[in-house]
């Protein structure tokens, strides 16, 4: 894993041999973003269920469930996370299911098939980024700025990015953008990650802090939002990085589209609104502290990692599968309907759970 939190300064990789190392390197943020912290999950397991010194099938049972559990407790809001899990697990059981039949459990296949399904995920989110960046294109200005929020590029999935593989799928398409890009405090991904990638792969862009994007928005002359998603309800309300709230209504406030990119991976259609998306409080330490130096007195500060923007200010929402508008809850429903098994729209009981509330 590249280690993110060192980036720009440092470009330092670890290999990882323990799936404790993994959870440890999502909860600490040496992965972040969603899809990326997704793929990292899946490999989690992986790596776990290979390196079991289980010897029966109810032993590796027992042991793929505790690996799950460490994986699941690191970060709470990417959907990604948990949609990874739950295709491992589902893999798993099919695996052993069919071993089961042939008496004995086949312990090496199951292992086998845990590693091969990872490498599965990596190689469609890969693909899925490609699909994002065709649809989202041709949504893009052809001349002119757009703006983006936290990191969405390569380093926060498997593959060119989500909202920033649409701006380089449209600056390859031959479409001349710049790109507005808000620091994104306190954790910087903006400033330290954004600005690096659109830096290295030579996309213009200006960097601004956060408090500047009414301005710019209002004055600037920015065609387009373009953000990821760390999960979307199924009305199309969208977590992501705290700050995209604010930039939403500001571009509605000044007529310009908001769009949101993320895979279907992200979607959870289990939750009605967005007010049911758990929401990932950081250490006040990252408010009051710049890399360990204090830049506030000693008092209490908040830090929510993530914002929920209201479906009514997302002009779209962009997937591998397609592009999807209001009304949200069928545009998105028949997307998934589409998708085949693993991204299955099977979570009516908790649904009707929560609707009952
Ligand atoms: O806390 P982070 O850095 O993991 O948050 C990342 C974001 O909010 C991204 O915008 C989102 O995950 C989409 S990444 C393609």
């Amino acid at each position: 894993m590249l280690d993110q939190r060192r980036l720009p300064v440092e470009v330092v990789y670890h290999t990882y041999t323990y799936y404790g190392e993994v959870a440890g390197a999502i909860r600490e943020m040496v992965i972040r973003g969603a899809p990326a912290i997704g793929v990292a999950a899946a490999m989690g397991v992986a790596l776990g269920v290979q390196r079991s010194t289980a010897r029966t099938l109810d032993e590796l049972k027992a042991e793929l469930a505790a690996i799950c559990d460490t994986l699941a407790r690191t970060r709470p809001t990417a959907r990604d996370l948990f949609w990874a899990l739950e295709r491992m697990k589902r893999r798993f059981a099919e695996t052993a299911g069919a071993a089961g039949v042939a008496g004995k459990g086949d312990l090496a296949g199951i292992r086998e098939a845990m590693v091969v399904e990872a490498q599965q995920i990596h190689l469609e989110k890969k693909t899925d980024d490609e699909a994002i960046g065709r649809f989202g294109a041709e949504l893009m200005p052809t001349d002119g700025q757009v703006m983006t929020q936290c990191n969405t590029g390569a380093l926060a999935t498997a593959g060119i990015g989500s909202a920033l593989g649409v701006i380089r799928v449209a600056i390859a398409q031959g479409r001349k953008l710049r790109v507005l890009v808000p620091e994104t405090r306190p954790y910087l991904q903006g400033a330290r990650l954004t600005a690096w990638e659109l830096a290295e792969a030579g996309i213009p862009l200006t960097l601004i802090t956060d408090n500047m994007a009414g301005h710019f928005l209002k004055t600037g002359g920015v065609g387009a939002v373009v953000v990821g998603a760390d999960r979307i309800a199924a009305n199309g309300d969208t977590a992501n990085k705290i700050g995209t709230y604010q930039i939403a209504v500001l571009a509605h406030e000044n007529r310009v589209p908001f769009y949101v990119a993320a895979p279907t991976s992200t979607l959870d259609l289990s939750i009605p609104s967005g007010d049911h998306i758990p929401i990932e409080e950081r250490p006040p330490e990252e408010v009051t502290h710049f890399q360990g130096v204090r830049i506030a007195p000693d008092v209490a500060a908040a830090n929510p990692a993530f914002d929920v923007t209201p479906a009514r200010f997302v002009t779209a929402i962009i997937t591998e599968r397609g592009v999807s508008r209001a009304p949200y809850s069928e545009s998105l429903r028949r997307l998934l309907e589409s998708a085949g098994p693993n991204y299955p729209p099977r979570f009516e009981a908790r649904k009707a759970k929560l609707e009952a509330r």
